[in-house]
């Protein structure tokens, strides 16, 4: 297994600072979000580059999972929620009227905190999105090269058809379900906290994953985990109580923050 380990080098860290972000492929702004009378993010200004991987840290309840819902307007399936203020993908609003919430969904897909396998086959796992949207290529090919994409491939090639998804270890269904994500190939994977029920092999495994995954798409991770957030993010934004305290290159936010909350939060003091 190759070492998970991976912390960008300073000179890295310094090509990546935000003025040389790039094109951003998504961007909120003065974005707000309330459920019911109770409001979860409060004028969320931020853009993600493509093809780098960022991650979202902070503490419980401070609107990591609301925001990464917002990029493929998930929280739409929620009643009662209100959102404020912009978020786009490529530049075209995506809460405008002609948008269609499937096809975000399609071009930015998302992958849980608890791996949700379907009680089908391996192969039917990662088929699944590929039949429904009328896919007409090779889906043998396809669902390989997802699979090998997921770092799976090796372990259930002789159990495609034979074993449920539901069969697999923990680790394995995140991959798979990696697998079935990038089949349908978005553009943009959300990851909400992934490896927070696995164990840590199975998160060095997804961590190296994350690492390769970066050259062909772009990640937004959530994660608790700050060592996890240094070891695979370029860009890391800082939440707290709904509002983006700081956002840098990953190197700066956790070496040498700006704001006092940001440094409290890294070194310990609260969360
Ligand atoms: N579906 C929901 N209905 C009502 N309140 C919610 C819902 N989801 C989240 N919240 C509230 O919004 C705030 C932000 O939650 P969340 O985005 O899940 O935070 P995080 O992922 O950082 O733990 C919390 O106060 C939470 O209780
Ligand atoms: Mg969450």
């Amino acid at each position: 297994m190759k070492t998970s380990i991976v912390v960008p080098s300073r000179r890295q860290a310094q090509r990546d600072d935000l003025s040389s972000l790039g094109e951003p492929i998504l961007q909120t702004r003065q974005l707000s979000l309330w459920y019911g009378k109770q409001q979860a993010l409060d004028g969320v200004t931020l853009d993600i580059p493509k093809n780098k991987i960022t991650a979202i840290i902070g503490p419980s309840g401070c609107g990591k999972s609301t925001l990464i819902r917002c990029f493929n307007r998930m929280n739409d399936l929620i009643p009662g929620v209100r959102i404020a203020g912009e978020i786009f993908y490529h530049h075209k609003n995506i809460q405008d009227p002609d948008v269609d919430p499937v096809e975000v969904r399609r071009r930015i897909g998302m992958v849980f905190q608890k791996p949700n396998p379907f009680p089908k086959s391996i192969y039917e796992n990662v088929a699944f999105g590929l039949r429904i949207n009328g896919f007409q290529g090779n889906l043998d090919r396809r669902v390989e090269g997802a699979l090998r994409q997921a770092a799976l491939w090796e372990e259930v090639t002789d159990y495609l058809h034979k074993k449920s998804g539901l069969d697999l270890s923990g680790g394995q269904q995140q991959r798979l379900c990696i697998a079935r994500t990038v089949a349908i190939e978005p553009e943009v994977i959300l990851m909400d906290e992934p490896c927070s029920s696995l164990d840590p092999i199975a998160t060095a495994k997804i961590e190296d994953l994350m690492l390769e995954l970066k050259r062909d798409y772009t990640v937004v991770i959530v994660t608790h985990n700050m060592q996890q957030a240094a070891r695979v993010s370029d860009f890391t934004a800082f939440l707290y109580l709904g509002r983006l305290i700081e956002y840098g290159p990953t190197k700066k936010i956790f070496e040498n923050p700006d704001k006092k909350e940001t440094e409290d939060y890294i070194t310990g003091k609260f969360g």
